[in-house]
């Protein structure tokens, strides 16, 4: 008896065109970049301008979404497999994708999301040593193609976001330990120079309301870029 020469078949996903109205904007970076500060002031200056905003946070947001983030940074064990917090984390994303992500951008919202596919691939890619290739794969097959229109990646030295997670007590991932958050930034770092169209990288360390006017100036050419465009195929 002969097997078939073994192939990789791995997850085809439907990548058609995005047509919604809405825009995608999501936030990454490693631990204490300062993401939550820069999200709630963006949605404030984003309301003012008259859009409607949505956001989230992953995991969290979805009844599921907050289960899960209880289970992975507080309940699990040290040793928990990486492929059950990816798998884990993949649920959440899943249904905040369902629940909350795909309604905001038919319905024309400007969607800003602490954390999405990237975390995954950056974390339980390069951090625990999972391929990353077949983590981008995943994040494609469980939110069914969504990607983001922008990603900013705020970017902190280990040493400084270690200082700032001080402020509070550590949860399991944050206690990783430094070599898994070096290699969480140069994972980041990696992503960002080959996706150049669609990251913007910025510099944490720098001034809140520096961080702040630069996230404006990219949020506002993706919005310019993206919705004639949209209004148009529609
Ligand atoms: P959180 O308290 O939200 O951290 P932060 O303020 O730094 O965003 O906790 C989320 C943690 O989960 C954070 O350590 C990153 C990690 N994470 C992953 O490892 N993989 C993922 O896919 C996501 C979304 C988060």
């Amino acid at each position: 008896m002969s097997l078939a020469p073994a192939r990789t078949i791995f997850l085809p996903v439907q990548t058609a065109p995005r047509r919604d109205p809405g825009l995608l904007v999501t936030f990454e970076g490693g631990e204490g970049s300062g993401k939550s500060t820069q999200i709630e002031r963006l949605a404030d200056f984003l309301l003012d301008e008259g859009h409607e905003v949505v956001t989230a946070r992953e995991p969290g947001t979805t009844q599921v979404g907050e289960a899960v983030r209880e289970l992975l940074l507080r309940t699990a064990r040290e040793d928990l497999s990486p492929e059950s917090e990816l798998a884990l984390f993949l649920a959440a994303r899943a249904e905040l994708v369902a629940e909350v992500v795909r309604p905001g951008l038919e319905a024309g919202k400007v969607v800003l999301l602490d954390r999405y596919g990237d975390s995954s691939v950056a974390y339980q890619g390069y951090g625990r040593g999972l391929d990353p290739d077949r983590v981008k794969a995943l994040n494609a097959y469980f939110t069914r193609g969504l990607t983001p229109d922008l990603t900013v990646l705020i970017d902190v030295p280990v040493e400084a976001s270690a200082e700032r997670s001080r402020q509070r007590p550590a949860d399991r991932i944050e206690r990783a330990g430094r070599s898994f958050h070096d290699r969480v930034r140069s994972g980041y770092r990696e992503m960002a120079l080959n996706e150049p169209e669609r990251f913007v990288v910025l510099d944490g360390t720098d001034p809140i309301d520096t961080v702040q006017a630069a996230i404006r100036d990219a949020v506002l050419e993706a919005l310019a870029e993206r919705i004639p465009t949209s209004r148009t195929e529609t």
